[in-house]
């Protein structure tokens, strides 16, 4: 029986995923490299600081962590100058809707983000009240895969991981919620989620009877 829902951020309920795209795309040039819509994927659901870290690999570039705390804060000084314009259109398609569908069905809800700019994005599109709690990069230390921000959510939530799914659109997402022992909903490419227990196109697909048909 499910009792909680847990969701990702980017990707999932909003489309920001693009803008971090852009910003580390951008940063790349910057740095003299190109960078992928392929090569992202990697950086989906990871931090910021992780994400720095891969985007360097791929660059084949090495600096100091004082260089690195300057990029990692130039490239959110790009993102925040997107988030900060969004409009409540940029509400992934029925994101909210199936938000509340789970609050009337006694359902409670958490956020999962490894974002550190979630309350931002939260607060400016007027979703915040539709969470029962808000876990985000300003409250884990490990990143996803790990589980850490699941657990925490369900422990706040006070639901047995066994009773939660997860709604992911990232590879690293879906492995920390198996890691949790929760059930997980990929959203996105079928090839990065195959292991997520179902994968649709977005939360516009979903409704309370999927749910509890989740195996
Ligand atoms: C995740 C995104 O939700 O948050 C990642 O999928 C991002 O791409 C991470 O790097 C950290 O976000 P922020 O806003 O703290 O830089
Ligand atoms: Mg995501």
């Amino acid at each position: 029986m499910i009792k909680a829902c847990l969701f990702d951020l980017d990707g999932v309920i909003v489309d920001t995923a693009r803008y971090h795209y852009i910003a580390w795309k951008k940063l790349a040039k910057e740095l003299g490299f190109d960078f992928s819509e392929t090569d992202n994927e990697r950086l989906k659901g990871v931090s910021r600081m992780a994400s720095l870290d891969i985007l360097l690999e791929i660059g084949g570039i090495n600096m100091t962590q004082a260089e690195k705390e300057r990029l990692a804060h130039q490239k959110n000084e790009h993102y925040v100058s997107f988030i900060t314009q969004m409009q409540a259109d940029e509400v992934l398609p029925g994101a909210r809707e199936f938000l509340k569908a789970c609050r009337e069905a006694d359902i409670a809800t958490a956020l999962g983000s490894a974002s550190k700019n979630a309350m931002t994005i939260l607060d400016r599109l007027k979703l915040t009240d539709l969470f029962d709690v808000v876990v985000d990069g300003t409250h884990t230390t490990k990143a996803k895969p790990d589980p850490e921000v699941f657990l925490k959510g369900a422990e706040a939530l006070k639901v047995n991981p066994a009773h939660c799914v997860v709604f992911e659109d990232a590879e690293a997402g879906v492995e920390a919620a198996l890691a949790a022992g929760m059930k997980c909903v990929g959203i996105g490419h079928p090839e990065v989620l195959n292991k997520a227990h179902l994968i649709i196109d977005g939360l516009h697909q979903m409704d309370l009877q999927k749910l509890n048909n989740i195996q």
